[in-house]
């Protein structure tokens, strides 16, 4: 049951990432109202005791920022590819596994192998172990199916576990075109068409907010991918891109012009293709813990910010290239490899985040989702180490708490 009537929670340090204030917003002994599932007030606590006298008070003695966003996961997979990364670690290429039958398509098989109850069992339990360390809204892709009937079922599993409240948010995206399936193999423009003739009954089922496609020189080219984003477009949906991870094959120009939401990874991103970015508002979604493994360069951060596009920082939590459940994990890669500072990553993984999926949380404001989290913490300084376990008190989302 969420909080009703109002309650104060107070902070020693408040962190509301509100950037009517300044960029990160930040209050010594702040406070916050929250009424049912949103945020009625924000400011000092002298200030809000006298407007809300009555009101129960929480006293955190340390840091509450807004809910963790991850705005970037394939956290509905099953299986495992640890003998991969066994041998990825000894010397073996990751699109070399890939050609040869692992990687994407060896999560496909555990995904079709597996029940819809299954997949959403396996993502209900990595959800409750994501709000442990933060994170309440969770962008889920699909992508380990690879046919209508395996797509809609990771999507089906997705759908129910988001009507669960005791569990983070939950936003859903297709990513069809992750990897041709063995069934289509050598036809990717075949597998193309397939995928957008699926997009009705996704739309019709609301089984998706957005649509993904993997464009890079191992995966899908832009002409390949074009008329299914363009039908994704039509049909509503926003899109977001998995571009340059490997090579710049013209992903981010493409994400320009159909107004894609965000673009993602950006290891090779030329910089006329940053200022594409920004000037058509997609924001660049950053996956330090993937390049992490594959002992990758990371993509030319200096380049996007001069630019002016949105930094964002997400998990990318999958089997393969980042075999991790933590947010707050890519966050101190992002700080530490990525050289992100530590505004730009708290801001790249509330605020930031929230905006490249249209969602009204990720702040602490008046009107907002009452989503946050109390931090066994001082400071958000704290908050970008690699702490290697959870450093959470209590986490709220839609004025329920969840952890
Ligand atoms: O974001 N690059 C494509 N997709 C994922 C990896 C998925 C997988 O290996 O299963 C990524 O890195
Ligand atoms: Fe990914």
């Amino acid at each position: 049951v969420p909080i009703v009537p109002p309650t104060l929670i107070r902070a020693h340090r408040l962190v509301t990432c509100d950037s009517a204030r300044d960029e990160l917003g930040a209050i010594d002994d702040g406070a916050i109202a929250i009424e049912a599932e949103r945020i009625v007030a924000t400011g000092t606590f002298p200030e809000l005791s006298k407007r809300f006298v009555a009101a129960p008070v929480i006293d955190h003695p340390g840091l509450v920022t807004p809910g963790l966003v991850d705005a970037h996961t394939h956290a509905a997979w099953m299986g495992d590819r640890a003998r991969e990364y066994a041998m990825r670690m000894a010397g073996a290429d990751y699109e070399a596994i890939a050609a040869a039958g692992g990687g994407i398509v060896a999560s496909m098989r555990a995904v079709r192998e597996a029940s819809t109850e299954a997949i959403a069992d396996n993502l209900r339990a990595r959800l409750r172990r994501m709000a442990t360390l933060g994170v309440t809204t969770i962008e889920v892709k699909s992508g380990y199916g690879l046919s209508e009937e395996a797509e809609r079922r990771q999507l089906e599993a997705i759908a129910s576990v988001s009507s669960d409240r005791s569990l983070p948010r939950v936003v859903a995206t297709f990513l069809g075109l992750h990897a041709v399936p063995p069934e289509q193999r050598g036809d990717r423009r075949g597998y193309a068409q397939r995928c957008r003739e699926w997009l009705d009954g996704i739309v019709r089922d609301r089984l998706a907010q957005f649509v993904d496609a993997y464009i890079d020189r191992a995966a899908f080219s832009v002409d390949e991918v074009r008329p299914t984003l363009e039908r994704a477009r039509e049909l509503g949906l926003g899109l977001r891109l998995h571009v340059g991870q490997f090579a710049d094959v013209g992903g981010a120009e493409l994400a320009a012009e159909l107004g894609a939401k965000s673009v993602d990874h950006l290891e090779h991103c030329s910089r006329s293709a940053a200022d594409a970015l920004a000037a058509a508002g997609t924001s660049a979604v950053l996956l330090p813990v993937a390049s992490y493994t594959l002992r990758q360069d990371p993509p030319n951060v200096a380049q996007l910010r001069e630019a002016g596009v949105a930094l964002v920082v997400a998990s990318d939590a999958n089997p393969g290239t980042a075999p991790t459940e933590s947010l707050p994990l890519a966050m101190a890669m992002a700080a530490r490899s990525y050289g992100l500072t530590i505004d730009e990553v708290l801001l790249g993984a509330t605020s930031r985040a929230a905006a490249s999926l249209d969602l009204d949380c990720g702040v602490l404001r008046p009107g907002a989702s009452a989503d946050l989290v109390l931090w066994s913490l001082r400071d958000e300084h704290q908050l970008v180490q690699p702490a290697g376990v959870s450093l959470t008190a209590q986490v709220f989302s839609r004025g329920l708490r969840i952890a």
